[in-house]
Formats: C-alpha cells, structure tokens, sequence
C-alpha cells in the first residue's frame, strides 16, 4: 500500500497541495498519495488523530488550524517553535508527532532561488502581525538583509512581534502603517488577510523604492489586489504567492521523503492551469 499523506484545513476543497504533492511523487518515482481533509472548524484534533490511527505518515496543516497543530505536536522543529504555527507534521518512528514550518523557507527559496532577489543590504518591509507574518519571519530575519519594518494596522501587534524577534535580532522593528510616510523599501511582503476582501493595506503611495519589488503571499488567477497595487506603484517585480505555495510543499516533501523535487515545472504547470481558467 502507498504510505499516506493529506492536507487538512477549513475549507480544503480549493487546495492546490494535492496536485503539487501527485506531481513530486511522480517526478521522484515515490510511492504515496495524498489527499485532502475538511477539519471541524472548532476542533481539528480529532480529525488529525483519526488520520495517523489509519495509518497517515505525514500531513499539512493550512488555514485556520497551523496554531492547533503547533498544540498537538509532541515535538516541534525551531522554526515552528518561533513560528507559534506548524504546517508540516510528521509522524515519528515512536508514534509521536513532530511540528515543522515550511512557509517562511518557501518564501524565501522561491524570492531568492526562483526570482533571484538578493536580500544583502536591503530594507524590507512586512506587511501585517498575525499568523502568516509569524510565519515567515524567523526566516526573513536569518537572510542578511539590512533592516525589517513589521507594519500593521493594529501597531500594538506589529511592535509586539518585532519586540519578540528582537530579543535574537537587532535590525527589526515595528509600527502602525500610519508611520511609513517618509521610508522607503527595496522589497515589501503582504502577509496581511486584507487581500481576501479585495483589500490592500492602506501604505503610503510612495514607500517602494525605486526598483523595489512586492510580494503578496497570496494567490489567485488573476493579479491579487497587493501584486496590481505593485504594478500600479513602480515595482520592477510584482509577484504573488504561488511559488512560495509550491516551494513550502517542496520543503515538505522534503522532511517526509528525504528527497527534493523539482519546482520550477510544477510552478509551470499551475501557472498554465491558471491561464486556462482565465481564457
Ligand atoms: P493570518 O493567519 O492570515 O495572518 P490573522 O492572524 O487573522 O490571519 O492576521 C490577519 C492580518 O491581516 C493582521 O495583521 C490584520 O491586521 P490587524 O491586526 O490590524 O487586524 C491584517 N489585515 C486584515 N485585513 C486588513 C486590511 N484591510 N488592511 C490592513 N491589514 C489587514
């Protein structure tokens, strides 16, 4: 029998990591599958166990369950820990569960290896405090950039999680997005939600550099609202978040298979699946 594997999330049905994952498994001539859970909105737990009593080797974890399953697991990588969130879990030889997080390295595998930003002496600016900028902030921290500005739109957040960070690093800090007039940043990531009601967060017009890029961490088939905001203010990139998506299943894989795929033809593949929903 393949050994098994399965996103779990509320909602799951749009999920994009069963087609990534049946595309790694085939490109590496791995025997698994992978499929999809709809957790209890309230409670996930349940589902999670009932998947690994069945047998399930490794699963992802996705919105709204990363900070429960960070919860549930026995023991957790460092970058979870720092993280609060767990999107990868493993199941250890002694039956107990291990919390990783891939999506901080899948932002900056796919800016850095497939975009080829260089992050040296840059000034980047992070888009919002909650889980998704918990995320992917460990990593940012560790890739030589100059300084990080966390803004939010609730700034208590946004000077608590820099506060946390700064105990490690020194070149972060945090405000409101009232406070950006006057600054300026090579590279700005929305890890805000504020796209998924059509939304951009409300930043000065002028706060990318000249040459700067955006980078909104979501998706969609067509131009999200923070990628179109680039394009509308100067970037020499405007990019979504589609290779981060496949780059985090790839690191993934990775942990549970010991084996790296490819990225650049899955990252292809969902592009041109893109274009046709869009023709
Ligand atoms: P996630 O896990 O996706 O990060 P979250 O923890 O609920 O979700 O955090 C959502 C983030 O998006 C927050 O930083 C939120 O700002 P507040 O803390 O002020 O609520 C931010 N956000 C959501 N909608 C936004 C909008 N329209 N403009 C600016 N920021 C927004």
């Amino acid at each position: 029998m393949s050994d098994r594997y399965a996103v779990i999330g509320n909602p799951i049905a749009h999920s994009k990591s069963p087609l990534i994952h049946a595309e790694f498994a085939r490109q590496t001539g791995q025997d698994m599958e992978y499929g999809r859970i709809l957790g209890n909105p309230d409670d996930c737990a349940a589902d999670v166990r009932r998947f690994f009593d069945a047998g399930g080797r490794g699963m992802n974890v996705t919105v709204p369950f990363k900070e429960q399953a960070w919860e549930m697991a026995d023991e957790r990588s460092p970058r979870a820990e720092s993280a609060g969130a767990v999107n990868t879990l493993i199941l250890l030889p002694d039956r107990r569960l291990r919390g990783n997080n891939t999506d901080g390295a899948g932002l900056i595998r796919d800016l850095t290896e497939n975009q080829g930003f260089d992050f040296r002496a840059k000034q980047v600016l992070l888009l919002g405090a909650g889980g998704a900028s918990r995320g992917v902030l460990g990593p940012l921290l560790e890739t030589g950039l100059a300084t990080l500005v966390i803004a939010n739109r609730t700034a208590s957040k946004a000077l608590d999680l820099a506060a946390a960070a700064a105990a490690a690093e020194d070149h972060v800090s945090g405000c409101g997005l009232d406070r950006l007039s006057g600054r300026r940043f090579d590279l700005i990531v929305n890890a805000t939600s504020s796209g998924l009601a059509g939304d951009v967060p409300a930043i000065p017009p002028d706060c990318l550099a000249p040459g700067g890029w955006t980078y909104d961490m979501l998706y969609g088939d067509q131009a999200t609202p923070f990628q179109r905001w680039g394009s509308e203010h100067g970037a020499a990139r405007a990019l979504d978040g589609l290779g981060m998506l496949v780059e985090q299943a790839a690191e993934s894989f990775f942990l549970w298979r010991g084996v790296r795929p490819a990225t650049a033809p899955v990252i292809a593949l969902l592009r041109g699946g893109e274009q046709q929903t869009r023709a």
